[in-house]
């Protein structure tokens, strides 16, 4: 047996600092995953069916393209598929497609499931659909999921969602009234922020999403969750506690009030008040919508 010298352990070290450094920070398993042998195996096993199956968009996509102004992602005909670089825009084409192909949550779940078009999906260890009643009234929203719900597969189970339960709790609420998910379903390495590209690709599924809950009142949690649900660049600091509307892919209109995400509240107590008042807001519109 060859022990490994001092020189193989400088290396180590590196290599774990440099994988500490992109977020790599938890064993996932005992065996390590060869990546590159998975890769080569798909990319040899059918490319161009594959290819072609990523970047043919559905006649819808192709009107909804043209309704944003952009360009249709052409299929590439007879090019050979491994000199065709998928581009971005395929991957959000594709993920509209299967999103508008799930009729139910659980296909939704299973198409997200299957979608390889993110790559925080290879860095996570679970995907996090949602938790609670998919058919309570009122919606949450986040930004993405921790390690603890990683670990769990489950939303909000960590610190902040502890404290999203007492808020819950307040307004008579609790896990089985309310619906959870995130707009990125898929943990960011190292929790870092997810890249606008990453969010434009996981928008459509939580869109949908949403869509197929057809909740009462959606609750956005934190700025990057009211960003892309409400579509506006306004700070959550000014939209907070007014109510906006997120417009489902039909044109249902479903009100929305942005609020304080919970770990920001964590970290700034204080401002535990202005998450109160707007939950207070959302326990009476439920209500007045609900009494009718
Ligand atoms: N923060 C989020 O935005 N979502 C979670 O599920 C957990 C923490």
């Amino acid at each position: 047996m060859n022990f490994p010298t001092e020189k193989d352990n400088v290396g180590l070290r590196e290599l774990l600092a440099f994988y500490a450094e992109a977020g790599v920070d938890e064993a996932l398993t005992d065996e390590a995953t060869d990546r590159f042998a998975a890769f080569e195996t798909r990319a040899s096993a059918a490319p161009a069916t594959r290819m072609a199956e990523r970047i043919q968009p559905s006649q819808a996509d192709a009107a909804r393209d043209q309704n944003a102004g952009r360009q249709p992602i052409k299929a590439s005909g007879s090019a050979p598929a491994a000199q065709v670089a998928v581009p971005d825009e395929g991957q959000v084409a594709l993920a509209r497609q299967q999103a508008a192909a799930s009729a139910t949550l659980d296909e939704l779940r299973e198409h997200m499931a299957a979608f390889e078009g993110c790559n925080l999906k290879f860095t996570a260890k679970t995907l996090v659909f949602a938790d609670g009643n998919p058919q309570a009234d009122i919606m949450l929203v986040g930004e993405a999921p921790g390690r603890d719900e990683d670990l769990e597969g489950l939303p909000f189970v960590g610190r902040s969602g502890q404290l999203l339960d007492r808020i819950l709790a307040a307004i008579g609420l609790d896990r089985q009234s309310v619906y959870i998910a995130n707009v990125i379903p898929w943990r960011p390495p190292g929790n870092r922020t997810p890249t606008p590209q990453e969010t434009e690709i996981c928008r459509p599924f939580i869109e949908r999403q949403i869509e197929l809950a057809n909740p009462k009142v959606l609750v956005t949690l934190g700025g990057p969750s009211a960003k892309t649900l409400l579509n506006t660049t306004e700070g959550v600091m000014r939209l907070r506690g007014n109510w906006k509307e997120h417009v489902t892919a039909s044109g249902l209109a479903i009100p929305a009030m942005p609020t304080l995400h919970p770990a920001y509240l964590l970290r700034n107590p204080a401002h535990k008040k202005f998450a109160w008042r707007d939950f207070l807001e959302v326990k009476a519109r439920l209500r007045s919508l609900v009494d009718g």
